[in-house]
């Protein structure tokens, strides 16, 4: 038995604001943003919602898997943006594409959502519980950033990524070989955001912001030491050295952080395709959209071995090898 993935698809909104528009608004520059991110441009929803996205995005991961709506059993939605918090994201997408037979929930595990949801997929197909799943991360981030604040709106982007997870019975090759996950709520407050505060009588309001709020120099630490480690581990698990990985997958918040992680490693940049350039960094979907885009392009070519991994606010990092 294994589990795979079998169809991807993406969606970002139309609005595209390059850091030239943006240093029309702020006190910013194209050299800066680009030369200590990587980022020179971001799609931003202005009519689209979370929910349509996420819902197109599965819709073209759904065509290329050849499923109908009406085969999937399971929707996990990975976000912290959905439109409404009831019903939620995935319950939403089900209703738009009309997938009756599914049972529907979101996650939130930030930016590592995407391999937080293929790791419990992974857990229910392989015990038999479903058959074929949808997991989608899906974002629009730029509700949450307070577009004054320079150290953080010139980062995030909107958009959805999602991929068709079915059980079946290729060896051991194929499908998901390997994941690690892991969380520190510990250090967590370095990259928070605030909900609505507690609203009844017997509260004292507190002071925290409803928008995202990080410590960047904190995060980049975290992210350039935690994600070779469980990228190795994962590799580890799969029985693989990384040498054998063809392509890996991170997700897009910083190419310097990426740079970092592939000299960790030990890997050429080559095999650490990037497309924050024009997405920014767009947490649970930023490694389902690269996903897709690399897919679709070619890339990736029947038995590659491929290494997915996410990091961000909890803090949390998860990291997947699959054998394609
Ligand atoms: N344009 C111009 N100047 C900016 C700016 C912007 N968009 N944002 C911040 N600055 C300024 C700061 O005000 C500060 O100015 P000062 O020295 O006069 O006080 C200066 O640039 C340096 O700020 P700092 O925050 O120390 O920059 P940095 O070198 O740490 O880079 C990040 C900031 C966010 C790019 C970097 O910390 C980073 O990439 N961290 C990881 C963040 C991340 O990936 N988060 C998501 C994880 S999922």
């Amino acid at each position: 038995m294994s589990v795979k993935i079998i169809g991807t698809g993406s969606a970002v909104p139309k609005l595209r604001v390059t850091n030239e528009d943006l240093s029309r608004i702020l006190d910013t520059s194209d050299e800066w943003i680009y030369s200590r991110t990587g980022i020179k441009a971001r799609h931003i929803a202005v009519e689209e919602t979370t929910a349509q996205l996420a819902a197109e995005a599965a819709g073209a991961a759904l065509s290329m898997a050849q499923l109908a709506a009406e085969d999937i059993d399971l929707i996990i939605g990975a976000t912290a943006t959905p439109d409404r918090l009831l019903p939620g994201l995935a319950c939403e997408v089900q209703r738009i594409l009309g997938a009756a037979h599914a049972a529907a929930f979101d996650i939130n595990a930030a930016c590592s959502g995407f391999l937080f949801a293929l790791n419990i997929v992974n857990a229910y197909l392989r015990s038999g519980v479903y058959q074929n799943a949808l997991i989608i991360g899906a974002e629009t981030l730029s509700r949450l950033t307070d577009w004054t604040d320079r150290g953080t709106c010139v980062l995030f982007g909107d958009g959805a990524g999602a991929a068709v997870v079915a059980a079946d019975g290729a060896g051991e090759t194929r499908g998901i070989l390997g994941m690690v996950q892991g969380s520190d709520g510990g250090r967590g407050m370095v990259l928070s955001c605030g909900n609505r505060p507690l609203n009844n009588p017997y509260v004292n309001h507190g002071n925290e912001t409803p928008y995202v709020d990080m410590n960047g120099q904190e995060v980049y630490k975290f992210a350039v030491k935690t994600v070779p480690a469980a990228i190795a581990q994962a590799v580890e698990a799969a029985r693989l050295t990384v040498e054998e990985i063809d392509l890996f997958l991170l997700h897009q918040a910083n190419y310097r952080i990426i740079e970092a992680a592939a000299k960790r490693l030990g890997q050429p940049m080559e095999k650490f395709p990037t497309n924050m350039q024009e997405r920014g960094n767009i947490s649970a979907a930023s490694v389902p959209i690269l996903l897709d885009e690399v897919n679709r392009s070619g890339k990736i070519k029947e038995g590659d071995k491929i290494v997915l991994a996410g990091f961000g606010a909890g803090l949390t990092w998860g990291a997947a090898v699959l054998g394609w």
